[in-house]
Formats: structure tokens, C-alpha cells, sequence
């Protein structure tokens, strides 16, 4: 029904909120080993933003007590569309709360809301976007940073991968009919759909939603959050650099099927929460593209191509321990 009407429409990705219990730490790993550049900082908050990022920040890091995803922002196409969006959650039964601008993080008026994957969003159009300071500004007129800054220097956040103990496939039905989000690849097992890769770019996710194992103590959890670097061999550089840090990569690198993209995973040692150093995914142009499903049969390939052999997660008990709390 809502497809016959006018509907608001979200852009892409906008950032990360994490809370971390060692904002010093996380701060070390996030600017000075990522690559990521401060444009805020308050007493118990910094706001980050990649090499080719524009907007204020892609990823804040809040000090607390324990790790968690505090919540994701998602920038929407036209202002107009945060009236839209507030109409259709609300007459789909999801609360939502009015935030006014705020000076702090950068963000105008936006939405505050909870999906039922238990995960918290945030909606906005307005944003600033800080200058750059000229020893850091590139010469190229398209970048505000200067390429290879510092550290592994990605350029963009690229998707969060959010778990959720409730019904993956109930989720990606409310993803696809209240925010517009496209199914592009599925895992299905026999007890279910248990991953969904969805996108509103022609990216090929800019979430994933996934089941996660029956034990855990929040129905929403992050497994990781994404940052991309524009080739595989950057993937590589990045592995050099985090080995002279005394980092040790948690997975990879390795080779996605779904998503086709080159990955390294990797912890921030101040809080747990997972980074993925993410490279050569494809895209997708067709306007009616058809979801493809993967099965038993082939959920290794789905999932690691090749790259490290202890990757699959056949059960999810398997990983369980491995997400951070949202
Ligand atoms: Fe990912």
C-alpha cells in the first residue's frame, strides 16, 4: 500500500554512535591506526570522520561502562522526508521522538526511533560539515583530506552489520516497508532466513541483519562496522600497518561470496567492538534486481570465499561471544 503513495526516501549511512570503556584507547585505535580524523570533542565524546567524508562525523565514540552501539544515523534524501518518515513509523505503530538541532554532534532536527530488531535509529537531513584545516587539505578538490593522511587512512564508512535475537526476516520486512532498504543477498538455513544484506545505495549492503544465538543477554547486538578502502591491496597495507601497532586482526583478510568484497576484521582494543576494513564489493545498478538466496549448501562461499578456514559461522552459537551490546 505505502508504494502508491508519496515515500520518503534515506540516502545512506551516516554513523556509528559507540560507547567504549576506554575513550582514550578507542580514540588511539579509531584516528591514530584507522585513519580517522577528530572534528569534535567534548568531555566524554569524539566525533570522527573518514579521508573523503564531508559530513561532521561517521563515527562517535562516547566514553561509558561498557561497550555498546548506542545507536546508527541514517542521512535522508530530501528534507522533506524526515515528515515522511515520522507520518509512516508512526502509523506503523513505532514511536518516534522529535530531536531539535543540535549544536554538539553537527546534526539538525531528527528522528529518534527503535526498530524492531531492538536496534536504535536516528534520521536527519541537515548536517555540518566542517572545513579542513589547510595543512591537512588535499589539493584535489573533490576530498577534503589529504590521501594517506595518516594510519590506514580509510575513506568512507562503508555499512553496520547489526544481530538481533528476534526474527531476522520479520526485521528485513520492516527494514524494506517503513525505510525503503532492498534486499540484495540472503542466508537461508532450515531454521530460517538468518542474515539479510540490504541496502538503499547501490551498494550491496548498507546494513546487514542477522540472527543472533539464542543466549544472549540484549535481543540487538553490532558485530562490526565497516570503514572502505578503494582496493584490495589497501586491505593489505592496512594488515602491515595494524602488525607495527601490535594489533593482531581478528579475521581475514579474506574474500567475501556475498558482497564479493575483500575483508579484514579487526577489534578496537579499547572497547571490543569490531571494525571491518572493507574493499572491492560490487554494486548494483538494475532497478529490478532479484534478492539472491544462499543456502546450506553453499553458506561457506556465501560468507568466506576464501581467507581464513575458522570464518563460517555454521551456528551462530559459534559467534555468539563475539558481537558487542547494543
Ligand atoms: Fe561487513
Amino acid at each position: 500500500m505505502l508504494n502508491f503513495r508519496y515515500h520518503p526516501e534515506i540516502a545512506k549511512l551516516g554513523a556509528a554512535h559507540l560507547v567504549t570503556p576506554d575513550l582514550e584507547k578507542s580514540l588511539w585505535f579509531f584516528r591514530d591506526i584507522l585513519g580517522l580524523h577528530v572534528t569534535a570533542r567534548t568531555e566524554n565524546k569524539v566525533y570522527l570522520r573518514a579521508g573523503m567524508e564531508l559530513e561532521h562525523h561517521s563515527l562517535v565514540l562516547e566514553a561509558g561502562d561498557r561497550a555498546r552501539l548506542d545507536h546508527v544515523t541514517w542521512r535522508v534524501r530530501r528534507p522533506e522526508d524526515l515528515e515522511g518518515f515520522h507520518d509512516i513509523l508512526k502509523d506503523g505503530g513505532t514511536e518516534v521522538t522529535v530531536e531539535a538541532a543540535n549544536k554538539e554532534d553537527g546534526i539538525g532536527e531528527s528522528l529518534r526511533f527503535q526498530a524492531p530488531s531492538g536496534h536504535n535509529y536516528r534520521l536527519y537531513y541537515d548536517v555540518d560539515k566542517p572545513t579542513v584545516d589547510e595543512a591537512d587539505r588535499s589539493v584535489l578538490l573533490n576530498q577534503p583530506y589529504r590521501s594517506w593522511h595518516h594510519g590506514i587512512g580509510v575513506r568512507r564508512i562503508d555499512h553496520v552489520n547489526l544481530w538481533t535475537t528476534r526474527d531476522p526476516a520479520e526485521n528485513h520486512k520492516w527494514m524494506s516497508d517503513m525505510l525503503g532498504f532492498k534486499m540484495r543477498e540472503y542466508v537461508t538455513t532450515p531454521e530460517g532466513t538468518i542474515g539479510g544484506w540490504m541496502s538503499v545505495t547501490p551498494l550491496v549492503h548498507d546494513v546487514a541483519i542477522m540472527k543472533a544465538g539464542p543466549n544472549e543477554t540484549t535481543p540487538a547486538r553490532m558485530h562490526h562496522v565497516a570503514f572502505w578502502l578503494d582496493n584490495a591491496a589497501d586491505v593489505l597495507r592496512a594488515c602491515d600497518i595494524l602488525f607495527e601497532a601490535g594489533i593482531e586482526a581478528d579475521q581475514g583478510p579474506g574474500r567475501h561470496g556475498i558482497s564479493q568484497a575483500t575483508f579484514l576484521y579487526v577489534r578496537d582494543p579499547g572497547s571490543g567492538h569490531r571494525v571491518e576494513i572493507f574493499s572491492n564489493g560490487y554494486l548494483i545498478f538494475d532497478p529490478d534486481w532479484q534478492p539472491v538466496e544462499w543456502g546450506m549448501d553453499n553458506i561457506k562461499t556465501a560468507l568466506c570465499m576464501w581467507g581464513p578456514t575458522d570464518y563460517v559461522p555454521h551456528t551462530n552459537d559459534h559467534v555468539m561471544n563475539t558481537t558487542t551490546e547494543a
